[in-house]
């Protein structure tokens, strides 16, 4: 059997790390790895290959920024001749970004099966361009992949037949359980004995502006009673230099480039609390007991507010802060790793699920595998 996976952006990374691993050594499947290019920074791509031991991609499209639809089409073009002359039986995709839904569309219109690992999460928001990629994603796949309960459950609801879904727990938990051994000799040097951790990026929060503006602010008079690390995505990056530069917050908030992966898996294990606009993160946090804030009005992974350490805080920047001192209040002062959180299939092995799901799989695979024409 031959199955491509196409990659596209940091989360999807350390999500197409463990299948690869997962698949690497059976000598009845051969693999092609596809990076899209969708981003393409050393920071954003080149460290995460690096330190999650992903293969060099056989092929790299290097789409780059743009358009939704620019980045989208691009994606498309540029795979659909990939795929004719390597013509897996199954193509993976990851998560909910541009090259996810490109890459699926591409597949289904040439016959070729698709399966979507992290497949059935929903936060019910369209004007999230990642919730219209998850929909149509998981519409045109054949195997969903699903983390949690919740996304069967949303998949049924919208139709999907029960034998397309496969709940095999959460990828991005098995990096986590390998990696984390490795992340604490890599703790950056100089970073304060207690703090938060801040991360934002979606296009809802950064792009505003002014409230970008106020946010930082509240940072600021945040970092007065905690210190704050903030590592800047490079979209969030653009949107500041618009607002004229950090010079301004004052040493205790402290501003940096975006992390690799395992010193910000370490910054994350020791941090007092978390504040982010990411998905992963909240399951990171919720997997490693560190308090969470999300700042968005919903979540596509509601189990880590039921079963773990996030909550909601919206964009409202009083709710913000006020959450934030609530936990520092609530926490001892020295900051200790927190026991690990307990989900059900967030173990380590759902790579090894999908591995074999796909080889039970692999006769009717390669035979509907090509052109249906
Ligand atoms: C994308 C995903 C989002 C994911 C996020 C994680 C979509 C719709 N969005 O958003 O789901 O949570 O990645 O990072 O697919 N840039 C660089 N260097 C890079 C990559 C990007 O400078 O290596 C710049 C781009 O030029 C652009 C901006 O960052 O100006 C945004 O990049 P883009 O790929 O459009 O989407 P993200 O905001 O990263």
């Amino acid at each position: 059997m031959h199955i491509l996976h196409v990659v596209g952006a940091r989360p999807n990374f350390m999500k197409a790390a463990p299948v690869l691993r997962a698949l690497k050594n059976d000598p009845e499947i051969d693999q092609t790895l596809v990076h899209t290019g969708q981003h393409y920074d050393i920071s954003m791509s080149d460290v995460f290959f690096e330190q999650l031991e992903i293969p060099q991609p056989h092929f790299n499209l290097a789409v780059g920024a743009g358009s939704h639809a620019e980045q989208t089409a691009r994606v498309m073009l540029a795979l659909e001749p990939v795929l004719e002359e390597r013509k897996p039986d199954v193509v993976l995709v990851y998560g909910d970004v541009n090259s996810t839904v490109a890459a699926a569309l591409v597949c289904s219109k040439l016959g070729i099966r698709v399966g979507h690992v992290e497949a059935g999460l929903r936060s019910h928001d369209r004007t999230m361009p990642e919730e219209i990629n998850r929909l149509l994603t998981d519409q045109l796949s054949d195997f969903l992949f699903t983390p949690s309960a919740d996304g069967d459950e949303n998949l049924l609801h919208e139709g999907v037949d029960s034998t397309r879904i496969h709940r095999v727990g959460n990828v991005m938990i098995d990096t986590l359980v390998r990696l984390l051994p490795c992340a604490d000799s890599r703790f950056p040097a100089g970073t304060p004995p207690v703090y938060a951790l801040v991360t934002l990026h979606r296009p809802s929060n950064v792009d505003d502006l002014p409230w970008l503006r106020d946010m930082l602010a509240t940072l600021t008079d945040f970092s007065r009673e905690l210190r704050v690390i903030f590592p800047v995505h490079p979209r969030t990056q653009l949107r500041l230099q618009d607002l004229g530069g950090t010079r301004r917050q004052g040493e205790r908030l402290v501003i940096m480039p975006p992390l690799p992966y395992l010193e910000f898996l370490a910054l994350q294990r020791r941090a007092t609390m978390v504040i982010t606009d990411s998905g992963g993160i909240q399951e990171e946090t919720t997997f490693l007991g560190v308090p969470c804030l999300t700042v968005r009005e919903n979540t596509e992974r509601p189990i880590t507010i039921t079963h773990g350490t996030n909550q909601l805080v919206g964009r409202d920047l009083k709710r913000i802060l006020a959450a934030a001192m609530s936990i520092l209040d609530s926490k001892a002062k020295a900051s200790e790793p927190q026991q690990p959180v307990h989900i059900p299939l967030w173990d380590g092995y759902a790579a090894e699920r999908i591995a074999a799901i796909l080889r039970r799989n692999s006769t009717f695979s390669s035979r509907q595998g090509l052109r249906r024409n």
